[in-house]
């Protein structure tokens, strides 16, 4: 068996952390001395820009790869479009002309499995491949979620509490149906996350313990938000194998400024510090995995 795992990073709704937990996770494996491959399969390129590559001037993307597969198109391999990038992180970047592959995908059969096949190319060159997915049901969502042996699902605190999760599951359902794959989603990361209150979510104890002494009590509003992020961490971790919350952190925007993960800009801010431990986790899981 070839030792590499396969990770996909999703969430239909937009704006929950996938493309900065995809790219955090990647620079820690990175630091780990893992070679590491992120596949950008959202046409907002977020994760390409992300790792410091301008969308704008690449000749060959994702797109190129998803459209080999229709005649009349050039034939391009993964192989042909990957970058190296600052970090050291490899990518397969997209561009924002992604969007128009979706239409052809549909006309196809077997367009659940083309990242897959697509994949199966490189897998001898790396060992973690990391999938960034868009904010949609669409068809690279579940070409991710197919190739992938590990989901990883981001929520941040404006996730409408459990429908957002439910519609997510209805996909994993509707995937082991359609194929007979099974596809489960062993971690959750709560992003941008400032926690319930009873948890020192990010925070140290004795950060905490100042500012409750130094911050007038909390109002009526914070607590009833309080409350419902302890019903939906709750909720979240009866449905998840591993919960994680990386808490909001000014350091996560500058880093994408910069175009580099956090690992190698600030990886001793908080957010950086549970990024680390989201990679231990993913390792650990790894290992286990391969001993069976
Ligand atoms: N822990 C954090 N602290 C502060 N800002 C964060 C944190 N995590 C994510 N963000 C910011 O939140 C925004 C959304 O994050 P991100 O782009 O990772 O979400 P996404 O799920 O990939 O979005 P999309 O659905 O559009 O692809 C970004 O501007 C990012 O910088
Ligand atoms: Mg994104």
């Amino acid at each position: 068996m070839l030792d590499i795992t396969i990770v996909a990073f999703a969430h239909h709704k937009g704006g929950t952390g996938k493309t900065t937990s995809c790219l955090n996770v990647a620079g820690y494996l990175q630091k780990d001395g893992k070679s590491v491959l992120v596949v950008d399969c959202d046409p907002q390129a977020n994760a390409t820009a992300g790792l410091g590559v301008n969308p704008e001037t690449l000749e060959l993307s994702m797109y190129d790869v998803f459209m080999s597969a229709f005649e009349g198109f050039p034939d391009v391999v993964i192989n042909d479009i990957i970058v190296p990038t600052a970090s050291g992180v490899d990518l397969a970047p997209a561009t924002l002309d992604l969007v128009g592959v979706e239409p052809y995908l549909y006309g196809i059969e077997d367009r659940a499995g083309l990242l897959k096949e697509a994949l199966a190319r490189v897998r001898g060159n790396y060992d973690f491949i990391l999938i960034d997915t868009p904010p949609s049901m669409g068809q690279f969502v579940i070409n991710g979620l197919i190739a992938a042996d590990h989901t990883v699902v981001t929520l941040d605190p404006g996730t409408f509490a459990l429908r957002g999760m439910e519609a997510l599951s209805t996909v994993f359902g509707d995937i082991r149906e359609m194929l007979g794959e099974d596809v489960a989603a062993d971690f959750a990361i709560l992003t941008r996350w400032k926690g319930s209150g009873d948890r020192a979510a990010g925070t140290s104890g004795l950060a905490l313990f100042l500012k409750r002494i130094f911050s007038p009590g909390p109002s009526v509003e914070e607590e009833k938000e309080r409350e419902r992020l302890k019903v939906f961490e709750a909720e979240v971790r009866r449905s998840f194998k591993q919960v994680f919350a990386v808490p909001y952190s000014p350091a996560i925007y500058e880093t994408q400024q910069k175009g580099l993960p956090i690992s190698h800009y600030a990886p001793e801010s908080e957010a950086g510090r549970e990024y680390r431990a989201i990679t231990t986790a993913l390792l650990a899981l790894d290992e286990d995995h391969d001993e069976v």
